[in-house]
């Protein structure tokens, strides 16, 4: 069925789907391929191969998704972690120092911070969404990889929670990194999105505003506020976003600003530096 309709990977989604809804592994699902399963299992199957074939990923139906070597719970308010983000983890674990203070904007997940401190035993970091459903998963992935006392996490927009939080301090100039994938997509391409992205992700986490640059407006221009002397900005953007991201860091008096690639060769991430 699923094959008839166009998804590539239907004989694998078919067996991820088949394997969860009976709470069977790829082992047992396959070592008891020839038992009879009873009418109510096989309802949930059905059940959940039909919200495959409306378009809903396999991660969005199992409620996890892996990133960084690590599981994330996910739910409505989340969009699924990415490959192309491992980048960005790679590029913040390399900037910030042992014992540092990283922010994480628009944490969704949490899969950044939660990846780079997994990584960085003595670090520490602040995270913040907008989303308050966001936030508990973030929590719940932060608590299931035992670093709920290293993460604080703030609901609001932007860096606004850090001033009217307790856990945010208000004390500016104390990150060693920010780092940051906020939508991105520009309002009109929203709507152009494959089905399991347009009806599945949350619009918050896609729309980035008419250019797609609104976002990164906010974090070019307050970001070195929050950064010691020698910090450095990380986000990720989309791939013909590269000039137009470093343009706004060069504007707001950021150095060695520069654009790297994914494994695709394709543009993903901006860094610039805090002199
Ligand atoms: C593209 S998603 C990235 C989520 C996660 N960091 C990741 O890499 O998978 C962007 C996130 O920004 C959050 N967001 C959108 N607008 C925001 C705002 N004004 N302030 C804080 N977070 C916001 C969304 O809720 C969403 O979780």
């Amino acid at each position: 069925m699923l094959g008839r309709l166009g998804f590539e990977s239907a004989a694998l989604d078919a067996k991820l789907l088949t394997g969860h809804a009976l709470g069977l592994g790829a082992l047992e699902l396959a070592t008891r391929e020839n038992e009879l399963v009873d009418s109510e299992a096989a309802t949930r199957v059905a059940g959940l191969l039909q919200r495959r074939m409306t378009g809903e990923s396999v991660a969005r139906i199992i409620g996890e998704r892996e990133f960084y070597g690590l599981a994330f719970t996910l739910n409505a308010a989340t969009l699924e972690p990415r490959p192309e983000t491992e980048l960005l983890v790679d590029l913040a674990l390399g900037a910030l120092p042992a014992g540092g203070q990283m922010l994480d904007l628009g944490t969704g997940t949490g899969c950044i911070p939660i990846a780079v401190l997994a990584n960085q035993p003595d670090a520490h970091a602040v995270a913040v969404d907008l989303s308050a459903l966001a936030l508990e998963a973030a929590r719940k992935n932060a608590d299931r990889h035992g670093l709920s006392g290293r993460i604080a996490f703030l609901q609001g927009s932007w860096f606004g929670p850090l001033f009217t939080s307790p856990e945010g301090r208000g004390e500016e100039g104390r990150f060693d990194l920010i780092v940051s994938n906020p939508p991105y997509i520009t309002t009109a391409v929203v709507e152009t999105l494959a089905p399991e992205v347009k009806d599945f992700d949350p619009r918050l986490a896609l729309d980035g505003g008419p250019d797609g640059l609104a976002p990164y407006r906010v974090i070019a221009a307050e970001s070195a506020n929050w950064l010691k002397p020698g910090g450095w900005v990380l986000v990720e953007i989309g791939h013909d976003q590269g000039a137009a991201v470093s343009a706004l860091f060069l504007e707001a008096g950021f150095e060695d600003v520069a654009v790297h690639r994914d494994l695709n060769g394709l543009d993903r991430v901006v860094g610039a530096h805090h002199i």
